[in-house]
């Protein structure tokens, strides 16, 4: 009897096994194992694919899922029971463990992968696997399909003789939430929804940006997050307008605005946001002026998120209310549609508006078909996040320099619509000022 999470994953390796077909066969190995140095390893996280498709967390593992043997269509090559070493890294479920616990038709020692995968692949004529991905296990896949091929000349059946690339399968099913999905990415948002509050409260002048940080990590463990979905990017004053700042040592003074891009990852789902808010006060009149353009067009990129509307669409969105408000105040020049089509924007509004986000913070799936920007669909999880960064050496008016804001909100596309799946942080300048002078 396998639990109703192991049915998830179960009803997923079916869908899968479906879409590929009966001479389709899909191989999804763990994630490698990385070497800090010597004996000490990178903390290990599973590869979103394998855990997308088998909610199993351990290294050194193979997902074969396959026509060839009828009776044994989804199958695990796993680590075996060896209590010696367990005694090391903790319990393994082991060849029979992943039939009682997963769910799988079969499990097997990784041990046997060399002498059983080319048994899986035989009848089999696409392979749906991430060729050049530079996994250690490809030099693996590519002898089992030497020896299927071999094996066929004899057999007359089919061998592999087509890769597809994940894109076309997995990670177009990745890319539409489940409900089951949905609802660890909003578990995650409420934890992140509280880490940033509570950094709103706790920055105050004097302080290292890593104490923020400490205060953010704090509350996404006890929230049940097993690690940040990035590396938190915490960047006072000037580090604001760097936009993957990420070294978060500097000690932030009064009239600092901080910029907090964190979000946690539960249940291998990720949360993704960004506030910009004053150290323990209000806003200036010029970083007020800038935070309200960013915000407005965030505001207006959001409302322009709905099935039929593409990625470009809402970029173009927030884009233009940027250029507008840069151009009201003197940072670039006018007229806007001379400003747009010719992205003076970009000076201070760099990258793009959007992207997909999962299990993977900048998540699988397709972003065009048939070369354009593809329509947006219910189910579609997205980022929304516009920013101005004013570089300390800009050529503009003093007051503007050195001010950087990003705001970002994960946004649900609905039937009708849109949900913005971490709306509970605060963003309006009246509701952060409310909480950066909470302790004054
Ligand atoms: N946190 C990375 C990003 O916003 O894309
Ligand atoms: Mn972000
Ligand atoms: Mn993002």
């Amino acid at each position: 009897m396998v639990s109703p999470k192991s049915a998830v994953h179960a009803a997923r390796r079916r869908r899968l096994l479906d879409h590929v077909g009966p001479t389709g066969a899909v191989i999804v190995p763990a994630a490698a194992v990385h070497i800090r140095n010597n004996d000490v390893e990178h903390s290990y996280r599973q590869d979103s694919d394998f855990f997308y498709l088998t909610g199993f967390d351990e290294p050194h593992a193979v997902l074969v899922l396959s026509h060839a043997h009828p009776e044994q269509q989804s199958v695990l090559f796993v680590q075996p029971r060896d209590p010696s070493r367990e005694v090391w890294d903790g319990p393994r479920l082991g060849a029979e463990g992943v039939v009682s616990e997963l769910g799988v038709d079969a499990g097997f020692d990784i041990a046997e992968l060399a002498e059983k995968l080319p048994g899986f692949l035989e009848g089999v004529d696409t392979v749906h696997y991430a060729v050049g991905s530079g996994h250690p296990f490809d030099a693996q896949l590519f002898a089992a399909v030497g020896a299927a091929r071999q094996r066929a000349r004899r057999s007359g059946k089919l061998f592999p003789t087509t890769f597809v690339d994940p894109l076309h399968g997995i990670h177009e099913m990745r890319l539409f939430k489940d409900e089951a999905e949905l609802d660890a990415m909003r578990r995650a948002a409420a934890v992140t929804a509280d880490a940033h509050q509570r950094a709103m409260v706790v920055a105050r002048p004097g302080m290292h940006e890593f104490e923020v940080q400490a205060a953010m990590d704090h509350i996404f463990r006890l929230g049940g997050c097993e690690r940040t979905a990035y590396d938190s990017i915490v960047g006072s004053g000037p580090n604001a307008t760097i936009l993957h700042y990420r070294a978060n040592r500097r000690k932030m003074e009064a009239g600092d605005l901080l910029l907090i891009d964190a979000g946690c990852e539960l249940d291998y789902y990720a949360s993704d946001v960004t506030r910009t808010f004053p150290v323990g006060g209000r806003f200036t009149e010029p970083q007020k002026i800038l935070y309200e353009i960013c915000l407005a067009s965030q505001e207006t990129a959001i409302a322009a998120t709905k099935p039929g509307a593409t990625l470009d669409d809402v970029h173009e969105a927030a884009a233009s209310v940027i250029a507008a408000g840069l151009i009201e105040h003197g940072l670039i020049e006018g007229p806007l549609d001379e400003a747009m089509k010719e992205q003076r924007y970009k000076t201070f509004f760099m990258h793009k508006t959007s992207h997909w986000i999962g299990m993977d913070v900048h998540d699988v799936g397709a972003y065009f078909a048939d070369g354009a920007p593809r329509p947006l669909e219910p189910g579609m999880v997205l980022t929304i996040e516009p920013g101005i960064y004013v570089a300390e050496n800009a050529e503009v008016d003093e007051r503007w320099r050195g001010i950087g804001i990003r705001i970002e909100d994960d946004i649900l596309v609905t039937a009708d619509g849109h949900e913005n799946l971490t709306a509970a942080v605060p963003k309006t300048v009246a509701d952060v000022e409310a909480l950066t002078t909470s302790g004054a």
